[in-house]
């Protein structure tokens, strides 16, 4: 390669890079995972869960999310949840909780998953 085109690939390389990003969806963009992931949370999962709160304060019908990964169990689980665990029961439910599985796709259940590690 000539030096006139490895000078152009790289004064041109962090101007694509930034369009690339720029044009990225939205769960692609730095900080956009975890916005995605908490409306998701809002409009899905908060009229039954709180987050921000402990299991102790919480008045809702479901169990409180806040640290959901270091519990060291859930309602329904036999021990400390993974994130498969978790993911698992959005998708199907549980005895009261309802399935999701028809109204939250993959790539917004991983976002939500980000959420919820992050509370
Ligand atoms: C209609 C109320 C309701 C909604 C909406 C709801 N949940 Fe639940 N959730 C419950 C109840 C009640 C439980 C306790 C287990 C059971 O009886 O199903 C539960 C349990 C859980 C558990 C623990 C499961 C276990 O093993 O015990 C997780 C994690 C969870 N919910 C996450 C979510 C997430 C994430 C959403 C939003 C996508 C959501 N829930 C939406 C009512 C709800």
């Amino acid at each position: 390669m000539s030096l006139f085109l490895r000078t152009l690939l790289i004064l041109t390389l962090p101007v694509m890079l930034c369009a690339a990003e720029l044009h990225a969806p939205p769960w692609e963009k730095p900080g956009a995972v975890i916005r995605l992931g908490e409306s998701l949370y809002r409009e899905n999962c908060a009229v039954c869960h709180d987050i921000d709160k402990d299991q102790k304060s919480t008045r809702k019908i479901g169990p409180s999310l806040n640290h959901l990964f270091k519990k060291p169990r859930l309602p329904l689980s036999k021990g400390r949840p993974s994130r498969d665990y978790v993911k698992v029961r959005i998708q199907y439910g549980g005895q009261v909780m309802p399935a999701f599985m028809k109204r939250i796709n993959e790539e917004q259940i991983a976002a939500l998953l980000v959420y919820l590690e992050s509370k």
